[in-house]
This record gives C-alpha cells, sequence and structure tokens, in this order.
C-alpha cells in the first residue's frame, strides 16, 4: 500500500485544466496523485488518462471532493494518506472566474460562490492539509495566485481579483504562522501561472454562464496566454524540488510579458482560429 519512494501530490479541482496538466506531469516525473473535483464522471474519465501515465512507478487515484466543503477536503486528505502513507504536496487549485459583469450587476449567488471556491476553499484547503503536514512532520502546500494577486484591477474581474488578492496574503501569512509554528518544515507557497488558454477563460460561475471574448481581449490572449501543457513543464519540476517556505513559482513574469508585447509581431499565435 504505502510507497514512500514517490512523492505524493494531491491537487484539487483536477478533472481538466490546470489541475489535470499538473496532475499529468507530477505523474510523469515519478510522483502519486490524487485528483479531486465535483464531478464523479469528469473525475473518472481523467483518472484513466492518468492511469497510462508512468504506469510502473505511480498510481494515481480520484477522490470527489467540493472544496466549498471542509468535510470533503479532509475527507480528500484522509484518502490521500491511506492510500500512500502521507502527502507530500497539496495544490489549492480548483477556482471558479467571475461573470464579466461589475458588481452592481452579479446576484447574491454568483458572489457567494466566488468567495467561496476561490477564497474559502483555498482557506479550508490550507488549514486542512497544514494540519495533516504539522502531524506527520513534513510538506509543501501550493496556492494557485490569479489576476488580482498583484493589485491589478478591471471591472468585471473585482470579485475574482478580491479573492485572488485575499488568496496571496493568506498564503503569505500561513508562511509566517508556519514558520513560527513548524520552524519551516511546511513549506506555505503561491503558484502563479499566468493566463491560459482553458475553461476558465470563457466560462464563469463553474462553468453555468459564458463569458464572450472580445476581439481585444482575444488580441490580449493571444499574445500573453499558454496552452497549460506549456505552464506546467516549467512549474512542476520546480514545485518538487522548491525547499523554501512562503516561495513564489511564477510562470508569467513581468519581464516574460515585456518581451512578449515586443515580439509580438514576430510571433503570429491564434489560439481562437476556427472559433466564433
Ligand atoms: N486559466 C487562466 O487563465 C488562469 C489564470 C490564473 C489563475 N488561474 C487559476 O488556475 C486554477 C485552475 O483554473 P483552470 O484555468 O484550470 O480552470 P478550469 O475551469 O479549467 O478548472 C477549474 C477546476 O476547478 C474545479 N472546481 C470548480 N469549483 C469547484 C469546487 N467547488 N470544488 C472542487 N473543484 C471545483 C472545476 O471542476 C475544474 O476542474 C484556478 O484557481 C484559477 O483561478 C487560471
Amino acid at each position: 500500500m504505502e510507497d514512500k519512494t514517490a512523492q505524493t501530490v494531491v491537487i484539487t479541482g483536477s478533472s481538466r485544466g490546470f489541475g489535470l496538466c499538473q496532475a499529468k506531469k507530477f505523474k510523469e516525473l515519478g510522483c502519486n496523485v490524487v485528483i479531486s473535483g465535483v464531478n464523479e464522471t469528469n473525475l473518472a474519465k481523467a483518472l484513466a488518462e492518468l492511469e497510462q501515465i508512468n504506469p510502473q512507478d505511480t498510481r494515481a487515484v480520484s477522490v470527489v471532493c467540493n472544496v466549498t466543503e471542509r468535510s470533503n477536503l479532509e475527507k480528500l486528505w484522509d484518502s490521500a494518506a491511506d492510500a500512500f502513507g502521507g502527502v507530500d504536496i497539496w495544490v489549492n487549485n480548483a477556482g471558479v472566474n467571475s461573470p464579466d459583469r461589475p458588481v452592481c450587476e452579479l446576484t447574491e449567488r454568483e458572489i457567494n460562490n466566488i468567495l467561496d471556491v476561490d477564497l474559502k476553499g483555498v482557506v479550508s484547503g490550507t488549514a486542512v492539509a497544514f494540519a495533516g503536514m504539522r502531524a506527520q512532520g513534513y510538506g509543501k502546500i501550493y496556492n494557485v495566485e490569479g489576476y488580482g494577486s498583484n493589485d491589478a484591477m478591471m471591472t468585471g474581474l473585482t470579485m475574482y481579483g478580491t479573492a485572488k488578492r485575499a488568496v496571496t496574503y493568506f498564503t503569505r501569512s500561513m508562511a509566517r504562522e508556519s514558520h513560527d509554528l513548524t520552524g519551516d518544515c511546511i513549506k506555505v507557497c503561491r503558484l502563479s501561472p499566468g493566463i491560459m488558454i482553458t475553461d476558465f477563460i470563457t466560462h464563469a460561475n463553474g462553468g453555468e454562464t459564458s463569458i464572450v471574448l472580445s476581439d481585444k481581449t482575444k488580441k490580449f490572449y493571444n499574445i500573453v496566454a499558454d496552452y497549460p501543457e506549456t505552464v506546467v513543464d516549467y512549474v512542476v519540476p520546480r514545485m518538487i524540488t522548491n525547499d523554501k517556505n512562503d516561495a513564489k513559482i511564477e510562470w508569467l513574469t513581468g519581464a516574460k510579458v515585456a518581451v512578449r508585447f515586443l515580439t509580438a509581431g514576430f510571433r503570429k499565435r491564434d489560439f481562437f482560429a476556427g472559433q466564433e
């Protein structure tokens, strides 16, 4: 049952998108992975894909987990610890986008959903993983940042940005708590993936609402965005080797953005070709 030669990685919201891509890369690099999400059918499909990767050395399991329910996150921890004897890396990845509307036009339900998943889900996930890691004496937690983490502001993204700005503060303050409580044995870190072409950029409320991208937004994404497969090639090896508390693993740095704009005329990319 227990295999401590391979590291064990738990990722919330990993039945698709960035979460699933991370799981594939971790498995390719020799880690056992525990994927999770709200939809059992999507999870089963994702698990079947993962089982094809590096099957001799690694295993994957899936657990249904809605991050808005702390009891689900506790079950996720327990399932991972039972299957693999501990958790080395826990990624609070699950997230939903804002509908592209100002706050005064959002319903109470839409606002609550963003805060419940994007902020409360990360707080609960961190609390559960931290407690488990404190008991086992080691571990790394990565919280996924996003638009607003650096104080950027835009009409239509206020609630998402509010949640992600708070995630950044919370993660850094938890790193401080870990320093005081565990002498940095548990690393609480930030993962900044930039902009990725996933369902996230065209859907809000966890898939319920479509977001129509303007030509200007598409042009911007064609310059700065990447497929998640590109991002994980960079971030996942660094997540494995990182040994610092309060680290930030960042794909799209300011310097990279500047180069992208300077070279945009030569790098013709169209992620939306063939779409309406
Ligand atoms: N795509 C981007 O441009 C981008 C940029 C910066 C940060 N991010 C962040 O990356 C993370 C992953 O986003 P993505 O692009 O893969 O989006 P995605 O929509 O493809 O995936 C989000 C995942 O979260 C899951 N999820 C949603 N609500 C959940 C809940 N209540 N409980 C459990 N799982 C839930 C979804 O089922 C899905 O698997 C999010 O935290 C997002 O904020 C995305």
